[in-house]
């Protein structure tokens, strides 16, 4: 807490200072909460998702979409997406002429997201009264998109994006109308919450609990205090990755990787902890800090490394793909945790995280989609939550996130992202429902 205070006031202070000058001209006017705006976050786990409550529209009407740290569009599934079976599909889908505030922009949006294939995704900007909680942000730019795949209760309606302006379709698609001009992409809705003064501060702060919880957390424009009970230890911040001068996501360097052991093969040396490293002294990959992930997506030595001792069995996935399990028992046993640790380039702070093995194994019978996996012998199987793949992009979903309180925000040139070790059992139930 007292390294996050260092590293991001000084910075929030400077902006609020700067933004406070132009907010008399341009902005409107608001009253921040000092304690931000805290939402629950609603862990969809049996289909591998995160879900967050938004607002939108003329009156209003709510959405449950997805929350993603890796990507920055907030968009809602089309009321005549062709996915919709049958055609109209409501609710869950928007239908602008439904709204008196929708207004379309005419710029054309089109994404598709990184390691799904066929998820592509064409549609229209518009501008909109969007609510967080009980504060109304008018005029944000949202999209409204054509799902073709079939829109079923286990797909998501929609995603929350919480990444970098630099990241929007309206940026990076040639068919955009404002591709790659610097000063004319649209303020994410994140960062619109700060800068109509909504919120306090330029960051939100993400508690995911653990994996059998139902409810975590976000904050936008606040960090909590260790008495929120959510985290333990120190909040330690690291640089963000810029890709040459821009921001474009929430990628850091992850620099090592340990196993400690506390139950040993070796009953005669009792329960003595032993740390292996399971990564070189030079190790550094970038790894970006996905909620919209559900697994660890990390390079194949760092991979094997990590599973070994489980002896992971592969079992093809409906798409075909060999994906990884493990026995069940291994998840009543006292395991071994891993140590996650970023920054490097000397920080003397760069956090370091502790994730249990048996947050990375599922329960039995998840995810929803794959069903109940047996061995030869009938043993019951546990899908495993790491996924080795070749890059170039690595991830840390959620079989990471959830052991973290992360704080993702700054100014630009001080991009950071600030962790801390989660503790459970500080969810939404235990002190913010009011
Ligand atoms: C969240 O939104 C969904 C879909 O509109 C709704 O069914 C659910 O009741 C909402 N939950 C809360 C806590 O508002
Ligand atoms: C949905 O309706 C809009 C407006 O009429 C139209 O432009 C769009 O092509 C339609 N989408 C589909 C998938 O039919
Ligand atoms: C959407 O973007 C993809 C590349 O990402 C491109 O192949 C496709 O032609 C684009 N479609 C439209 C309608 O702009
Ligand atoms: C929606 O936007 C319109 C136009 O900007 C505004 O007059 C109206 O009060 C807004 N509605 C809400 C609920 O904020
Ligand atoms: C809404 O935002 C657009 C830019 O996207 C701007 O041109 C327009 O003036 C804004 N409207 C209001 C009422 O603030
Ligand atoms: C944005 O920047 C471009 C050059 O990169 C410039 O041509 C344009 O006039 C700028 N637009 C505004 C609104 O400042
Ligand atoms: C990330 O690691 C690379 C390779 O070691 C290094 O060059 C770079 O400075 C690091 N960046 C940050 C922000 O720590
Ligand atoms: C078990 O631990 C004891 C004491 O540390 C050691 O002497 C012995 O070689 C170990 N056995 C194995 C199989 O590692
Ligand atoms: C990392 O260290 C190993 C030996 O410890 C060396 O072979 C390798 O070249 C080093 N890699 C980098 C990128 O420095
Ligand atoms: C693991 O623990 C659960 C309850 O926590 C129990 O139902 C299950 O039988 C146990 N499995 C094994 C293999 O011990």
């Amino acid at each position: 807490m007292r390294n996050a205070m260092r590293f991001l006031f000084p910075a929030f202070t400077l902006c609020f200072l700067s933004l406070a000058t132009s907010s008399q001209l341009a902005l409107p006017r608001n009253t921040p909460n000092p304690n931000g705006i805290t939402l629950p976050i609603f862990n969809d786990f049996a289909h591998q998702h995160y879900l967050i409550n938004i607002s939108v529209g003329t009156p209003p009407s709510l959405y449950s979409v997805l929350l993603d740290t890796g990507s920055t569009d907030f968009w809602l599934p089309a009321w005549n997406s062709s996915g919709c079976t049958p055609d109209p599909c409501k609710p869950g889908t928007f239908n602008p002429a439904d709204s008196s505030s929708a207004v379309d922009i005419h710029v054309p949006f089109n994404v598709s997201y990184g390691l799904t294939p066929g998820s592509g995704m064409l549609g229209e900007y518009y501008n909109e009264n969007i609510s967080v909680g009980n504060a109304v942000i008018k005029n944000q730019t949202f999209a409204i998109a054509n799902v073709p795949a079939p829109i079923t209760p286990s797909t998501f309606w929609g995603i929350l994006g919480l990444g970098s302006r630099y990241s929007t379709s309206s940026f990076t698609s040639p068919w955009s109308p404002v591709f790659h001009q610097l000063n004319a992409t649209y303020t994410p809705l994140w960062e619109s919450l700060f800068e109509t003064g909504l919120v306090p501060r330029h960051l939100f702060s993400i508690y995911l609990n653990r994996q059998s919880a139902d409810v975590g957390t976000i904050t936008f424009g606040a960090i909590e205090g260790p008495e929120s009970g959510k985290y333990e230890g120190e909040l330690e911040t690291v640089p963000v990755l810029l890709s040459g001068p821009l921001f474009t996501g929430w990628a850091v360097n992850l620099t090592s990787v340990t196993r400690t052991t506390t139950h040993c093969a070796n009953s005669s040396s009792g329960a003595e902890p032993k740390t292996e490293p399971l990564t070189p002294d030079n190790f550094t990959i970038q790894v970006v800090l996905d909620t919209g992930a559900p697994n660890m997506y990390l390079p194949t030595p760092l991979y094997a490394q990590i599973a070994a001792p489980l002896t992971p069995t592969y079992h093809k996935n409906p798409e075909g793909n060999p994906t990884p399990y493990v026995r069940c028992a291994l998840r009543n046993v006292s395991q071994p945790y891993l140590s996650f640790s970023f920054g490097g380039g000397g920080a003397t702070h760069a956090p370091t995280i502790r994730v249990p093995y048996d947050e990375l194994i599922y329960p039995f019978g998840l995810p929803a989609n794959l069903g109940e996996v047996r061995g030869e012998d009938g043993a019951e199987l546990c899908y495993f939550g790491v996924v080795e793949t070749p890059g170039p992009v690595f991830l840390l979903g959620a079989t990471f996130l959830r052991s973290v309180y992360a704080v993702f925000g700054g100014e630009a040139g001080e991009w950071r992202v600030g962790m801390a070790q989660a503790r459970y059992g500080g969810g939404w139930d235990a002190d913010e429902r009011l």
